[in-house]
């Protein structure tokens, strides 16, 4: 069995907004965002469906399939327009899909999520599946919380994953949840993001590492094969952390953070599009792709590009 990625797209809305622009109305500054968090601006705007549509009609055309060949949609999502219908439904509408649509909620570890979910679906008759990690994130921030303000960010990223009897290029996937941590990264119905941050921080190093770990082993091979790592964006220091205790140099991470802040589900598509457009995707190269997010949830997967 067999799975490969045929294509990829990408999404953000055109509004940029700046560590100084975010200092005029919270008591930050540039200074403090891009030494604590790497991020220097992001963009802001759109909807999770009108985000989502537009990167999927990039994924579409850069695999060269049609609406009429894709046999199942996951749209990876935190912030769906509405509780319900699901917004896959909506925006398999705008696309003019004709095949079953969901959404998916693993906060910042959507995309993976998504992408093994739809590795299963291959598995089990489906030829191609297409995966949107979509979010309009500032919705939920509370605007006058500098804690949670100067991290979020809007985005959407997609691929169209395709069965393939005779190559594949996902080797290992490590997923988990712990709900017991559920409370250090919450937003309630009509509410706002809250976070401990510090908490969240500690533990997302400890869970990147331990299921990057266990790709690796299940892949069998080592952080010294990795030619990138493509991980979730939350903090340049939470992917500094990560990769000192895996033994990768920073030069292999792929780090979009400072231009888009934290889009969670948006995150690793995101940062995937701008490794290719900077030559950084070769055919044959092992690749590690992980997140983690409120759940707490994570997800590790090793990849080998088969084009
Ligand atoms: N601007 C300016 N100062 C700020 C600030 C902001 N936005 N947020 C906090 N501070 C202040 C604090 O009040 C504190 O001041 P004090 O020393 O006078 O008490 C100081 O900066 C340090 O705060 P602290 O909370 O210790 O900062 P930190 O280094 O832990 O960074 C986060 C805070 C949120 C950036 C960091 O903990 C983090 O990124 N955590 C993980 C978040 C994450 O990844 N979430 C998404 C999961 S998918």
């Amino acid at each position: 069995m067999g799975a490969r990625f045929i294509g990829w797209g990408t999404a953000v809305p055109e509004r940029v907004v700046t560590n100084d622009e975010l200092s005029l109305t919270l008591d930050t500054s540039d200074a403090w965002i891009t030494e604590r968090t790497g991020i220097r601006e992001r963009r802001i705007g759109g909807t999770a469906k009108s985000l989502g549509v537009l990167a999927a009609r990039d994924a579409l055309n850069d695999a060269g399939v049609g609406p009429e060949d894709i046999d199942f949609l996951i749209l990876a999502t935190t912030t769906p327009d509405r509780i319900t219908p699901s917004t896959a439904t909506l925006i398999a509408h705008e696309l003019g899909l004709q095949c079953p649509a969901m959404d998916l909620n693993a906060a910042c570890s959507g995309f993976m999520y998504a992408v093994r979910t739809a590795y299963g679906l291959l598995e089990t008759g489906n030829k191609r599946v297409l995966v949107i990690g979509a979010e309009n994130l500032s919705r939920w921030v509370d605007w006058t919380d500098r804690n949670m303000a100067v991290l979020l960010a809007d985005g959407a990223g997609a691929t169209v994953l395709e069965y393939d009897p005779t190559e594949n290029d996902l080797l290992a996937f490590v997923l988990g949840a712990e709900g017991a941590d559920a409370d250090l990264l919450t937003c309630e119905h009509e509410g706002y993001f809250q976070m401990d941050g510090k908490e969240v921080f500690r533990r997302a190093v400890r869970v990147v590492v331990d299921s990057a770990q266990k790709a690796l082993d299940m892949a069998g091979i080592t952080s010294d094969d990795l030619s990138l790592i493509i991980p979730h964006q939350a903090n340049i220091r939470i992917i500094q952390a990560a990769c000192q205790r895996l033994n990768v140099e920073m030069e292999r991470a792929v780090v979009v953070l400072d231009r888009y802040g934290n889009t969670s589900s948006a995150s690793i598509p995101l940062a995937f599009a701008d490794a290719r457009q900077n030559d950084r995707v070769q055919k044959g190269d092992y690749a590690l792709l992980t997140g983690f997010g409120a759940g707490m949830t994570w997800a590790s997967a090793v990849v080998r590009w088969s084009r």
